[in-house]
Order: structure tokens, then C-alpha cells, then sequence
């Protein structure tokens, strides 16, 4: 009895794995994000990028077609890449970056499970907007915690539900200028660039432009002390 439900729980496992293609076209164009337009890099013509949808146990082939004017590589965060270096993406480590109008294919295995994201690992392009949300379903052997929080069946089915049915919600900081105009100024100036122009909820947000006497209100003195006799500025 023991190895026959064994053998059903490796057939189910087994079942719900899937071969996942998964195609990128990336390209560089003026893309309006908090009502303002700039470059960005698009991931099949949208930002952010599309979301990969997985079941734990897939066999992963994510092919990127780099339409841009620029080296880039994609780094999938998180993902162990047990078995497969040569698809972590990280630009002069685990590969020489994808030529401009050239491609690439990654492949891996999702052997875990959860919410994580892919992303730009060449140079600053990663404030670019290449990223986009990857979700990976646990397979049935998997344990749910849910009776921990309740003991009322109802409420651990609607969880359970609620975990199939989970939409991403990607988190960002946004600046106006590309990461290669930041790059510039921060090598002008010798400071890093920390302020960002807007927070973003699945690429949408907006910018609050403060006037120079509210900003000179915000400032504090710690600030003011190692300003000298000049005030913080919009950074756009
Ligand atoms: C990528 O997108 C560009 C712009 O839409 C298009 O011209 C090109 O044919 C696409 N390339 C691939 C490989 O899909
Ligand atoms: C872009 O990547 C290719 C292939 O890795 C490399 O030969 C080339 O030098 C890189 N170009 C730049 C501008 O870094
Ligand atoms: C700031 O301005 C005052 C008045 O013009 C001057 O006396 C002082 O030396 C300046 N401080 C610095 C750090 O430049």
C-alpha cells in the first residue's frame, strides 16, 4: 500500500511537469512610465515584462532575442541553476553578454517553487526596465502551512485557492534618466546616485515634482551640514 501511494505521488509530480518555452524579444524604445516618456528596454513590446508562469519540476528553455543597441544578459533571481552555471545570466562571470541583434538561450530546471523574477545583469540596465515576474506553482507532494494559521477547512481550502489563483506584484523604484545617463553623472559628480523619481506597483506610478522651498524644507540639518552653502535639487 505504502509504495503504490508512493509511485501514485511520483506519477502526479511527474504528470503536471512540463517542457516551457519561453520566447523574450528585447527592444529599445520611448515608452511612457509615470506619464513621462523615456528609453527603456521592452520585453515583447511591454513593461514590465511578461510574467513566467511555471510548475515546479519544468524544464525550462527561456530564448532571448536581443533587439537593442546594447550588450545584455538575463539573470533569473533566485533560482538555484543546480546543474545549469551557464544560465545565470551574470554578464562576465557566467557568460559573455548577448551581442546587440543576437540571441541566446537559457535553460533550466524549476526545482523550487514560489514567487521570483527575472532581470537585466549587464552594466546598470536593470533600471532599464527589463524585468519581469516568474511564479512557480508547488507540486502536489508539497506540504501547505495553511492548517497552521487555521483549523477551519473552509479557510484552508480558500487559501489553497488563493495560492493557485496568485497574480504578481512587482515592486520598483523608477528614474527618469537611463542608467547610462546615472552612470554619467555619478562618474561626473564621484556620488552615488541614490534618489529615485517614483515607487512603481507593476510599472505603474507617478512623479511628484517638489518646488525648490519645499525641498529646502525637506532637507535636514545633517544634509544641509555637508552641503556648504548649496541647496538639493530635483534630480530631473
Ligand atoms: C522583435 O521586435 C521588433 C520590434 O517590434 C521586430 O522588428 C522584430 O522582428 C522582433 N524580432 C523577433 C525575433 O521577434
Ligand atoms: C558585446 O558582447 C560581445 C559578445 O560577448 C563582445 O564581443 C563585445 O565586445 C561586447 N560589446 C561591448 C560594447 O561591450
Ligand atoms: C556660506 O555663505 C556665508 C555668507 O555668504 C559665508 O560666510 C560662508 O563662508 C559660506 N560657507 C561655505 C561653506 O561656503
Amino acid at each position: 500500500m505504502g509504495s503504490l501511494l508512493f509511485l501514485l505521488l511520483c506519477f502526479t509530480e511527474w504528470a503536471s511537469a512540463a517542457t516551457v518555452y519561453f520566447a523574450v524579444n528585447l527592444t529599445w524604445a520611448t515608452h511612457t512610465v509615470t506619464g513621462v516618456d523615456r528609453e527603456i528596454i521592452l520585453t515583447n513590446g511591454q513593461y514590465p515584462g511578461p510574467e513566467l508562469r511555471l510548475n515546479q519540476g519544468d524544464d525550462v528553455y527561456f530564448d532571448v532575442y536581443n533587439g537593442c543597441p546594447f550588450n545584455v544578459t538575463v539573470h533569473f533571481h533566485g533560482i538555484e541553476q543546480i546543474g545549469t552555471p551557464w544560465s545565470d545570466g551574470v554578464s562576465g562571470m557566467s557568460q559573455t553578454p548577448i551581442d546587440s541583434y543576437s540571441d541566446f538561450r537559457y535553460h533550466w530546471k524549476a526545482d523550487q517553487y514560489g514567487a521570483y523574477f527575472y532581470h537585466a545583469h549587464h552594466r546598470g540596465q536593470l533600471e532599464d526596465g527589463l524585468y519581469g515576474p516568474i511564479y512557480i506553482t508547488p507540486s502536489s507532494t508539497v506540504t501547505k502551512p495553511f492548517s497552521l494559521i487555521t483549523s477551519d477547512n473552509d479557510e484552508v481550502q480558500a487559501m489553497i485557492n488563493a495560492e493557485e489563483n496568485t497574480s504578481p506584484l512587482l515592486l520598483s523604484d523608477w528614474r527618469l534618466l537611463t542608467s547610462e545617463q546615472i552612470w554619467d553623472a555619478e562618474e561626473a559628480s564621484g556620488v552615488d546616485a541614490f534618489c529615485a523619481n517614483a515607487l512603481l506597483i507593476n510599472g505603474k506610478g507617478s512623479v511628484t515634482c517638489f518646488s525648490q522651498d519645499e525641498i529646502n524644507a525637506l532637507t535636514t540639518p545633517a544634509q544641509k551640514g555637508t552641503l556648504g552653502n548649496e541647496t538639493l535639487t530635483d534630480i530631473a
